[in-house]
């Protein structure tokens, strides 16, 4: 069964005291118990974070982890730490990611792998540039990321998966995806997943949207029959509208 999640993408916001404050505010929500709700802080407020919320029903994840298990790999983090402060979720392939830091598709593919070996759920983001969509490519470009970085996964694992459709045009440009467009995506994202799996594993994942969500258009774009929740950055920052949008579904 598909869950409803919206995830809180906090990128590179929030030091410890900026932390504190967006906690203990979330804290004051009420938030519909029927969907999963998630935060991911930077790592060097993970653990903090793990332990303030550890009693509310509010997950916390990492926003990216390195592939291999360890070792000489300077400034980056594990799997293991991960689970080690009790984060068992991780962000892989944030189009910022793959934008500023050189992460393609074959890497992508490895850190899935890690994860997933690892017992942890991975959020797996992935979407078109403007250019791709001006071009009509984006239900290819679309089909290329989910073959290259996720079909290689056993069958078994798609119960520990998340999927994040984030159009990178729609990405903190204040411009969204119209609902219809959302849902006309999603919808091709789960024939594709039909297609290579079979239809009872595309009808199970929960496929998020995400880029630009924001309270006032929430509920029009959860609406959808194929969309399951949201990625949510710059909202992600506000506790209110963080709530709103939680509470989006109808
Ligand atoms: P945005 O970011 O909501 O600020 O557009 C979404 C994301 O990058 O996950």
């Amino acid at each position: 069964m598909r869950k409803n999640i919206v995830a809180g993408n906090w990128k590179m916001n929030c030091d410890l005291s900026e932390t504190d404050y967006l906690i203990s505010r979330l804290m004051e929500q009420k938030l519909d118990p029927s969907v999963q709700v998630i935060v991911t802080p930077p790592f060097t407020n993970l653990h903090h974070t793990y332990h303030l919320l550890k009693s509310m029903p509010i997950g916390v994840a990492a926003q990216n982890m390195h592939q291999e298990e360890g070792g000489a790999y300077t400034g980056e983090v594990s799997a293991k730490m991960l689970k080690s402060i009790g984060v068992e979720t991780v962000i892989l392939g944030h189009s910022e990611r793959r934008a500023y830091f050189g992460e393609d598709n074959a890497l992508l593919a490895k850190k899935v792998t890690t994860a997933l070996t690892e017992g942890m759920t991975v959020i797996f983001c992935f979407g078109e540039e403007l250019q791709e969509r001006k071009e009509g490519r984006h239900f290819d470009v679309v089909k290329q990321q989910l073959k290259e970085g996720l079909f290689h996964i056993a069958e078994g694992d798609w119960s520990r998966l998340v999927l994040a459709y984030e159009p990178v045009w729609a990405i903190g440009t204040g411009e969204t995806a119209s609902p219809d467009q959302a849902q006309e995506m999603h919808h091709f994202i789960r024939e594709t997943i039909a297609e290579a799996y079979n239809a009872d594993i595309s009808e199970n994942v929960s496929i998020l949207y995400g880029g630009s969500v924001k309270p006032n258009n929430a509920a029009e774009i959860f609406g959808k029959p194929d969309v399951d929740g949201g990625l949510i950055g710059g909202a992600s920052l506000k506790a209110d509208d963080f709530a709103a949008i939680v509470n989006a579904f109808h």
